[in-house]
């Protein structure tokens, strides 16, 4: 199975441009939904994890659907900080698989080889995530009644530190109290995570956790200042993973967006290495 990873969309109303007219989230967003419809071979069902809208309007979830809408294979969606969680969960009425009447949006889909879960780690006004006691309760029921078939899970804010202060700062808060609960359940494969837009990678506890790349702003790779984040136009990529039901692992990788120079052969008609 082959999954894509699409996050922190940050749509604005009416196409209307983000951070001071400089941001076109729309129209990025647009090119990575044909980036994913031409990827060979094809995506069986897309992930979007948070900040879908920059501030959590309906307006804006309109426009995003507008875009999502042409994506050909399913998605599903869990909010971020940027995002109204009970308008989301409201908004996506073809979306079956979304609590209605929840105050968090998690979810289970278990039509996969691999078992899905969707984690809602916002706290209503805050930047920074955390599992409330009630969805930590709701992962380890659930983790227990699906302990069959190895098991992804996505959430939007990163349970560990990526070295990058200003965002660091406003991740999973409560990520040990997380970790124990998945010390128990050895399904759990792989955790993404968007919010800090940009690849990051990590193991804890045997278990890969991924933030995936931007499609549209990038945060800057900045391991020193403690200032606040700053945003940058870095190549625009999806990640994609490739789950593995007979070994029960998680491939990851980088897609970049964009016309590229090449493929080039490595190797002459003949086989021998180009000079
Ligand atoms: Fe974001
Ligand atoms: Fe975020």
């Amino acid at each position: 199975m082959l999954i894509a990873q699409i996050t922190d969309t940050h749509i604005k109303p009416n196409g209307a441009l983000a951070y001071g007219n400089i941001l076109d989230s729309a129209s990025c967003l647009k090119k990575v939904v044909a980036h994913c419809n031409k990827f060979c071979p094809s995506i069986d069902f897309a992930i979007v994890t948070g900040d879908l809208t920059d501030s959590g309007q309906i307006e804006e979830y309109k426009e995003f659907e507008k875009i999502l809408g042409s994506l050909q294979m399913p998605w599903f969606v869990i909010p971020g900080n940027h995002d109204n969680n009970l308008n989301l969960m409201k908004f996506f009425k073809k979306h079956d698989y979304l609590p209605r009447n929840e105050k968090y949006c998690n979810y289970v889909i278990d039509k996969y080889p691999f078992t899905l879960m969707g984690l809602d780690t916002t706290v209503p006004g805050e930047n920074y995530g955390e599992l409330c006691d009630e969805s930590l309760r709701w992962l380890e029921l659930n983790l227990k009644r699906y302990s069959k078939k190895p098991t992804f899970l996505f959430m939007h804010h990163h349970p560990f530190l990526s070295g990058i202060y200003g965002m660091d700062n406003q991740n999973l808060k409560n990520s040990f109290e997380f970790f124990e609960i998945l010390k128990l359940h050895p399904q759990v494969k792989h955790i993404a995570c968007g919010h800090v837009h940009r690849a990051t990678e990590t193991v804890i506890n045997g278990i890969g956790v991924s933030i995936a790349p931007n499609g549209a702003h990038s945060v800057g790779l900045d391991l020193v200042s403690e200032g606040p984040p700053m945003f940058i136009m870095e190549p625009s990529a999806i990640r994609l993973f490739q789950l593995n039901l007979e070994k029960q692992n998680v491939i990851t990788h980088l897609s970049y967006i964009g016309e590229f120079n090449g493929p080039h052969p490595f190797y002459s008609e003949k086989g021998e290495l180009l000079n």
